[in-house]
């Protein structure tokens, strides 16, 4: 199938983008390089023995989507292209806004006048707000995100399901998902964040290579097993699987919604346990209040995928530790 993949050069969608290279598909990017590099997209050709077509643009150019369906008879769109830091976001509501919601209108758009109508959305747990119950089933109750990246998240989800319902000939699939670690087991393709990273891993990583001085453990009094934070880590290989199945699978219109996690929840403190056991040091940390906006715990029931699409996460939290380490320490500077 010829697959359109936006943010493609991002760290899942570069991720995704190789299986589905290897799967014998055909990709085409389009990104803006604003949180990325083209050298990932180089590296996936290398890893896939494959080539695939970049275009370098902003998914809210209308112009430049034209032009990407005028020169591809486009199967399916794999949405990934966004900005995706909660604290960011608050900061900067209206470029986050901006960006996520005019973005996928702008594509939407595009996609309707091409008669393309077959999408997979890079949605996320997030979109369940404090979790009522757990583990989150598909069914739990969305909304009453508690950030703009979040609330854009939930927004773009009702867009997409009012799309469906006006027009039922489109396919809709929502993939929720849960924390996603970890990189290629070739160490050449990873997460690459800008700066200091506000993700617990890649901030680990960064402390095991030697570029930051210790980890903060953001809170030490929840009601978990250890009284730090818990959430579902899911190895970026499995999730990128995840999105090749639903494109090979899924053949009937419709809204399909999946959450892809592990069903596992990890502390803080047993993933730099697990960490440390995949780079063979001990790892500085110390322990520091509750970060804003953060919940206690956090993790999937993943059985509706793997009921509906035989898919699972196949690969555990020293799979996801040693492969961020191998990627981490081959690039400490990421893809610079
Ligand atoms: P990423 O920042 O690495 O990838 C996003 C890509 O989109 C980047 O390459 C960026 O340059 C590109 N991009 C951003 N705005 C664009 C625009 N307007 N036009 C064209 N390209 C644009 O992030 P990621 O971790 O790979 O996340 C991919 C998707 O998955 C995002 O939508 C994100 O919100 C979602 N998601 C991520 C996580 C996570 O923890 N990483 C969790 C749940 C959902
Ligand atoms: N944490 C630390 N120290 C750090 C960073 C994080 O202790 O330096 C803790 C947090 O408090 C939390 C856990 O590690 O308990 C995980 O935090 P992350 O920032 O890695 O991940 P979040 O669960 O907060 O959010 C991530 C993405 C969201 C996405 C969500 C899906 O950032 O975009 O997963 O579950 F929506």
């Amino acid at each position: 199938m010829k697959i359109l993949v936006t943010g493609g050069a991002g760290y899942i969608g570069s991720h995704t983008v190789l299986e589905l290279l290897r799967g014998g598909h055909e990709v085409i990017v389009v990104d803006n390089l604003s949180n990325s590099s083209e050298v990932a997209l180089s590296r996936v050709e290398t890893l896939a023995g494959r080539s695939l077509t970049f275009y370098k643009a902003d998914v809210r150019d209308r112009e430049a989507l034209r032009r990407v369906f005028r020169e591809h008879q486009i199967d399916w769109v794999i949405h990934f292209a966004g900005l995706k830091a909660v604290g960011e976001s608050c900061a900067m509501p209206v470029e986050y806004y901006d960006n996520n919601l005019y973005g996928t209108l702008s594509l939407l758009t595009v996609m309707k006048e091409f008669s393309v109508k077959k999408i997979v959305f890079s949605s996320s747990a997030t979109v369940y707000g404090t979790p009522e119950i757990l583990p989150l089933t598909e069914e739990c109750k969305t909304g009453g995100t508690t950030n703009p990246y979040g609330t854009s998240k939930y927004f773009q989800e009702i867009m997409l399901e009012d799309l469906y319902k006006a027009d039922p000939e489109w396919t809709v699939v929502l993939l929720r998902y849960f924390n996603p670690v970890g990189a290629d087991p070739s160490g050449m393709i990873g997460e690459d964040p800008k700066g200091i990273p506000n993700n617990l891993t890649p901030f680990i990583a960064k402390v095991a290579v030697g570029l930051l001085p210790e980890i903060g453990v953001f809170g030490t009094d929840y009601p978990t097993k250890d009284g730090t934070g818990v959430r579902d880590y899911i190895h970026v290989v499995d999730l990128a699987k995840g999105h090749v199945v639903a494109v090979e699978k899924i053949a009937k219109s419709g809204v399909y919604i999946y959450n892809l996690g592990t069903g596992v929840g990890y502390s803080v403190l047993e993933v730099i346990a697990a960490f440390e056991k995949a780079c063979g040091k001990k790892l500085p940390y110390s322990m520091k209040p509750r970060r804003a906006g953060d919940i206690a715990e956090c993790y999937a029931d993943a059985s509706k995928a793997k009921r509906e699409l035989g898919w699972e996460a196949k690969l555990g939290i020293d799979d996801m530790c040693s492969s961020l380490w191998n990627w981490q320490s081959k690039n400490p500077n990421g893809y610079n």
